[in-house]
């Protein structure tokens, strides 16, 4: 138990110290596309009451309209400042393996862009996640891809590839072992080659007048590669499936 509350101080640190660098470091247009194509993904599984995991600085709020919103997170500072951005919506600090909700709370999860990864124990994870979803309710999970823990073509600021906190990052089969027990799970990648193209436009001096509207075309074309190339291989994966009724 000790082992774990350092380890859970440990992250909460981290991301203490990255808050003021944190939006600033994502703010780039492939991290704008690939939030255009994450919304895309989850908007048709996200509605009423809705948990955003390890929300960060509320970044979901900037994705998607949701009403009725509460968001938790371990670092103190990030919370903070998702708080002055997003006064309207409700954000609190606390560890997602001991969610502060009674059962069936919520009518669907979310976990943007990594929580999922600095789980060491994701089956208790999420069993209790699943304890404040609502029979019926989507979970959607995003953890760390192995490309992530390889450290291949992740381009820019990342705090995913930091090495002093253990983490797991997850390959497709992984992923759909974990979320079994949910019904209709769906598990695709997001991101195999827009990094690539950003950087052999950049070399090439081709064009500067990158707009976000072509990138998230690009990254909307390159979905149709969904259950051909392993999510593995991409830089974000994202798991979405319904609790049983
Ligand atoms: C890469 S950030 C993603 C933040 C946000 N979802 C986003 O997409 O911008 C990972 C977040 O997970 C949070 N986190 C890690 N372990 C956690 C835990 N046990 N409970 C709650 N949040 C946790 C971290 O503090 C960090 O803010």
């Amino acid at each position: 138990m000790i082992i774990e509350d350092e380890r859970l101080s440990k992250i909460s640190e981290f991301y203490d110290t990255e808050t003021d660098q944190y939006d600033t470091g994502y703010s780039s247009l492939v991290c704008k596309a690939e939030d255009a194509v994450v919304a895309d993904v989850l908007r048709p599984f996200i509605n009423g009451k809705v948990l955003d995991i390890g929300a960060g600085s509320g970044l979901l709020c900037e994705m998607l309209d949701i009403k009725d919103y509460v968001g938790i997170e371990l670092s103190p500072k990030m919370t903070h400042q998702a708080k002055v951005k997003f006064p309207d919506k409700d954000f609190m600090v606390a560890d997602m393996h001991h969610l502060p909700f009674a059962t069936h709370s919520f009518d669907s999860a979310v976990s943007l862009y990594g929580p999922l990864s600095y789980s060491l124990d994701p089956e208790v994870l999420l069993e209790e996640i699943k304890r404040v979803v609502k029979p019926g309710g989507h979970i959607a999970l995003m953890p760390y891809t192995l490309r992530v823990g390889n450290n291949l073509e992740i381009g820019g600021y990342s705090t995913a590839t930091e090495p002093g906190i253990e983490k797991i990052f997850y390959t497709e089969d992984m992923l759909y072992k974990l979320l079994s027990s949910l019904e209709d799970t769906h598990v695709e990648g997001i991101n195999y080659f827009l990094n690539t193209y950003v950087s052999f436009v950049q070399a090439m001096h081709l064009n500067s007048e990158q707009s976000l509207d072509m990138f998230v075309d690009f990254l909307r074309r390159e979905q149709t590669l969904a259950g051909l190339v392993p999510p593995e291989y991409a830089r974000h994966m994202i798991g979405v499936g319904r609790k049983s009724l």
